[in-house]
């Protein structure tokens, strides 16, 4: 199987509204996986305000980065407390636990894609050739 990254999982959306725009907060949890056999599994866990991204949680890395004076701040303090616990145990919960199920259910039902391209005499004089592409049959 060639490298890939699948994201499964995409825990808590919540949103704060300001005028018309508004700003938006999301956390975003993305399990990568870049084989089967669970080599290399990442759990990715992003804290984003506004569209910046303020805190990530590499499971690669062991630890909360902050990425701005608040995020660096926080980082300080979940990688002393009970968050650090939690995001490993997602990796086990969430990300490994489901990694089976999401290739049964998902990976291995889809195909390969089946392209075929033909030409056929145009059925006016206007142009000079007709190309069909069709996909998996239809
Ligand atoms: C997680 O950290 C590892 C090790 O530094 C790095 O190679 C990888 O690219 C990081 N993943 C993301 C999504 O930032």
């Amino acid at each position: 199987m060639s490298m890939s990254i699948f994201c499964v999982s995409l825990t808590l959306v919540l949103s704060i509204f300001s005028g018309t725009d508004g700003y938006f907060y999301h956390m975003m949890r993305q399990c990568r996986y870049s084989s089967k056999d669970l080599q290399g599994i990442e759990l990715i866990t992003s804290y984003v305000f506004n569209q910046a991204e303020y805190i990530r949680f590499n499971s690669t890395v062991g630890k909360y980065v902050g990425y701005t004076e608040y995020g660096v701040k926080n980082a300080e303090a979940w990688n002393k407390g009970p968050e650090l616990a939690g995001e490993l145990g997602e990796l086990e919960r969430v990300c490994k636990h489901n990694a089976p199920i999401d290739y049964s259910a998902i990976l291995d039902k889809t195909v390969e894609p089946h392209v075929r391209l033909s030409s056929v005499a145009p059925p006016s004089g206007r142009h000079p050739a007709m190309l069909i592409c069709s996909r998996n049959g239809s």
